[in-house]
């Protein structure tokens, strides 16, 4: 039977990966994106911890980037490739990112999404995460508003049925990791 699963990498984002991931960034954000120069930056802070989504051929489909500052781990940009949404690609860059955080003892998840985001909310919504509050007229380009959620703490019975469950339903994609 032929099996019709994504195969899906999950690594470190190198800076040779920079131009790839500013591409899928244009396409998500738009002009209102970072510039290459912020993720060379980025790759070099070393709060920082970027990891991509690649396909076999090497070519790049999603990547996400965060922050871990003490014990909470702050998702600063994230997309993933227009025509590799809706495969669960997503939700296996979370896990992989939520592992980093089980392995660096971070206890939170926090973020600020776009209130008229829909999929990304409800991608959040999926992993526990709860809005917490509202930064007003956040996003310069449009003055939305942003929403800013935050997990459950992940070592807790709760997020980790959550995080299981989310792990054990991937069924789209055959990750492995790097
Ligand atoms: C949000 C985003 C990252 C989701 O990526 P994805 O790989 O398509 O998501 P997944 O296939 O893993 O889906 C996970 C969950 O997200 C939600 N979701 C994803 N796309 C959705 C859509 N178009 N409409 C509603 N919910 C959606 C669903 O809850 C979905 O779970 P389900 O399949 O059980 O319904 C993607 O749409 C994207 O890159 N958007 C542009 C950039 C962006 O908004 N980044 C986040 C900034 S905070």
């Amino acid at each position: 039977m032929e099996n019709d699963c994504l195969k899906i990498i999950i690594r470190e984002m190198t800076k040779d990966d920079v131009p790839q991931v500013s591409l899928i960034e244009k396409e998500a954000f738009g002009d209102h994106r970072w510039h290459e120069g912020a993720f060379y930056s980025e790759l070099d802070n070393e709060l920082s911890k970027y990891l991509v989504a690649t396909l076999d051929d090497g070519s790049l489909v999603g990547f996400i980037g965060c922050w871990l500052i003490f014990e909470e781990a702050h998702i600063a940009t994230f997309a993933i490739s227009k025509k590799y949404q809706k495969k669960q690609i997503a939700q296996a860059l979370i896990c992989a990112f939520v592992d980093i955080c089980y392995k660096e003892e971070i206890k939170y998840i926090t973020l600020e999404v776009r209130e008229s985001n829909t999929p990304a909310i409800n991608l959040y919504e999926k992993f526990g995460m709860t809005s917490v509050g509202i930064r007003k007229n956040y996003y310069q380009d449009n003055n939305e508003n942003a929403i800013i959620m935050f997990s459950e703490n992940i070592f807790y019975n709760k997020f980790r049925a959550i995080y299981n469950n989310i792990k054990n339903n991937i069924n789209k994609v055959n990750i492995s990791y790097e």
